[in-house]
C-alpha cells in the first residue's frame, strides 16, 4: 500500500512531466499533469491510443470544478454534489486550463473526482488536475490491481502507486452533462437507477454517440481469448462442445449453476451479487488468459443496476476484433 512518501514521490513525478499509475475506486489510471501537453502526449504513446480519443481529468474535489470547465448547467452541479467523490464522470464545456491534447481536440472535457484515499491524497499533494485513462494498452482489459499495471505496462510508467485492489472494478459512468437533460455515454460504477433517483426523471443510454468514445468501439475491454456470449442455460453445453472440439475453454459459470460440473479447461463461478461480479470481472478475464484459455464462454447478467455496465463490457469484449 502506498505511504505518504510514495504519494509525495508520485506528485514529484507528475510535476516533472512523468507518468504515474494511480489507484481509483473503479480501475487503475495512467496519470499525467493535465496541463502539460508533452506528458499528456506520452500517455497516448504508452497506451497505443489514437490521439483523437479524449481523456478524463481527475480533480481533488467538486469545489475545483470551475477551474477546469465553463458553463456548468444546474443538473451537472446537482450530479457532482451528489456523486463526487465517486465513479461518475461528467462531460462539460472545456475550460482554458485544459489543453486540446487532453480532449482529443474536443471543446468538451470529461471530469471526475475519484473516491479513493490514495488518489485523493495524490491530487491534494500535486495540486493540479491529473489526466488519466485506464492504465492498460488500448483495447485491452482495464487493470484493477497494481500488479496488473506492472505486468501490462512495466517500465513505460515512471511510478506505480499501489492502493490495493479496486473496490468497484468497472470504469466510471460517463454522463454528457453539457445540456439541460443529461445522457449516459458509458454505463459504469454509478447506476442509471441512482442517477434517475437524483434527477427525478428517466435518463437515456444512447447506443451510439456522436462523440468519440473508444470504450464504445465494438472490440474493447477484450482479453486475448475470444469471448462468446450465450444464454445462461446454454453456457455448460456450449463450453463442453467447444472443449471437445479442441479449444481450451474458460467458463463464466452463472450463479444459478454454481456447483455444476463442467468439462472445460477453467471454470470461474460468477458471484451472485453484481457488485462482487463487477469487482471480479476484469480479474476473471485476465485469469483465463493467464491459464491459457483461447475461448471464454459467458452469459450476460440482467441489465439493471451494475448489471448494465457488466453487460456492456462483456459485449465489447465479445465484439468483432480488428483484423491485423
Ligand atoms: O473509471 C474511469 O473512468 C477510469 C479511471 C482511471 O478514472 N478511467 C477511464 O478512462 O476509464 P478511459 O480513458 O479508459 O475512458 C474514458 C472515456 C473514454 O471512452 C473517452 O472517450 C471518454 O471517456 N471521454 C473523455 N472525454 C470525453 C469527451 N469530452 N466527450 C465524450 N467522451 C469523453
Ligand atoms: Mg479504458
Amino acid at each position: 500500500m502506498a505511504r505518504t512518501s510514495d504519494i509525495e514521490k508520485a506528485a514529484e513525478v507528475l510535476r516533472a512531466g512523468g507518468l504515474v499509475a494511480l489507484p481509483t475506486e473503479t480501475v487503475y489510471g495512467l496519470g499525467a499533469d493535465a496541463e502539460d501537453p508533452a506528458a499528456v502526449a506520452r500517455i497516448f504513446q504508452v497506451k497505443g491510443r489514437p490521439p483523437s480519443h479524449p481523456l478524463i481529468v481527475h480533480i481533488g474535489g467538486a469545489e475545483h470544478l470551475d477551474d477546469w470547465v465553463q458553463d456548468v448547467p444546474a443538473t451537472a452541479r446537482l450530479l457532482a454534489e451528489h456523486f463526487w467523490p465517486g465513479p461518475l464522470t461528467l462531460v462539460l464545456r472545456r475550460g482554458h486550463r485544459v489543453p486540446l491534447e487532453a480532449t482529443g481536440g474536443l471543446e468538451t472535457v470529461a471530469v471526475r473526482v475519484p473516491d479513493h484515499p490514495v488518489a485523493l491524497a495524490l491530487l491534494s499533494s500535486f495540486g493540479g488536475g491529473v489526466t488519466a485513462p485506464s492504465a492498460n494498452r488500448f483495447g485491452s482489459v482495464s487493470p484493477t490491481t497494481a500488479d496488473h499495471v506492472r505486468t501490462e505496462l512495466g517500465d513505460a510508467v515512471d511510478f506505480v502507486l499501489d492502493g490495493g485492489p479496486c473496490e468497484v472494478g468497472v470504469e466510471s459512468t460517463i454522463v454528457d452533462a453539457t445540456g439541460k437533460i443529461p445522457s449516459i455515454l458509458r454505463p459504469g460504477g454509478v447506476t442509471r437507477e441512482d442517477l434517475e433517483a437524483v434527477l427525478g426523471y428517466p435518463i437515456a443510454v444512447p447506443s451510439t454517440s456522436r462523440v468519440r468514445v473508444p470504450g464504445q468501439h465494438p472490440s474493447h475491454y477484450a482479453p486475448r481469448a475470444r469471448v462468446v456470449l450465450v444464454e445462461p442455460e446454454k453456457v455448460v453445453a456450449e463450453a463442453e462442445l467447444a472443449q471437445e472440439l479442441g479449444h481450451q475453454v474458460g467458463v463464466f459459470l452463472p450463479p444459478f449453476l454454481a456447483d455444476a460440473p463442467v468439462k472445460a479447461h477453467a471454470v470461474l463461478a460468477v458471484p451472485a451479487s453484481t457488485a462482487a461480479y463487477a469487482r471480479e470481472l476484469y480479474g476473471f478475464l485476465r485469469e483465463l488468459d493467464e491459464r491459457g484459455c483461447d475461448l471464454i464462454v459467458a452469459s450476460l447478467p440482467a441489465e439493471e443496476g451494475l448489471g448494465l455496465a457488466i453487460a456492456n463490457r462483456l459485449r465489447r469484449a465479445a465484439g468483432p476484433r480488428p483484423t491485423v
